[in-house]
């Protein structure tokens, strides 16, 4: 699995620590930042990790910002891209098992660093169920008009 992570300002602390995480689990990842001091745009963060995902070069993204909502709003403007907003452990799973999310998104602000870390390896640990949830999801691909 290849992922890649970005933040905005309000993600930075958080992002590192999610680094850490794919690092604990010997998964392959490329770090996007910010690297920033000062504010930046979560859209500039969020639609080119997203698009890198919707093209197949990564398997998965995880964006940070503030509270999530800003990355998880932009993220799920590229076609193909499931963005999933979680801040508890069992959306973190059941959001793989029936969405198939291939994008999380926490907040900084919203959730501690070990909850989140926690969050991180559960929906990364958890495959899609598919099943009936096929045919959902392909209602969502079917309406963007493009292959996932
Ligand atoms: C930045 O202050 C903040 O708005 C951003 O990190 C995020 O929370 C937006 O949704």
């Amino acid at each position: 699995m290849k992922v890649i992570i970005a933040s905005d300002h309000g993600g930075v602390n958080l992002r590192r620590e999610i680094a850490d995480v794919l690092d604990e689990l010997h998964i392959e990842f490329e770090d996007i930042g910010c690297n920033c001091e000062t504010s930046v745009d979560f859209p500039d963060y969020a639609i080119p990790a997203a698009e890198r995902v919707a093209s197949g070069e990564f398997d998965r993204g995880i964006l940070i910002c503030g509270t999530g909502i800003g990355m998880s709003i932009s993220a799920n403007k590229v076609n193909g891209i499931r963005a999933a907003l979680v801040h508890d452990l069992f959306t973190a799973k059941a959001t793989r098992e029936h969405n198939n999310s291939n994008v999380l998104c926490m907040g900084e602000r919203v959730i501690g660093p070990g909850l989140a870390k926690e969050i991180a390896r559960t929906w990364l640990e958890t495959d899609y169920e598919a099943g009936r949830h096929e045919n959902r999801v392909g209602k969502i691909t079917k309406y963007e008009g493009r292959k996932a």
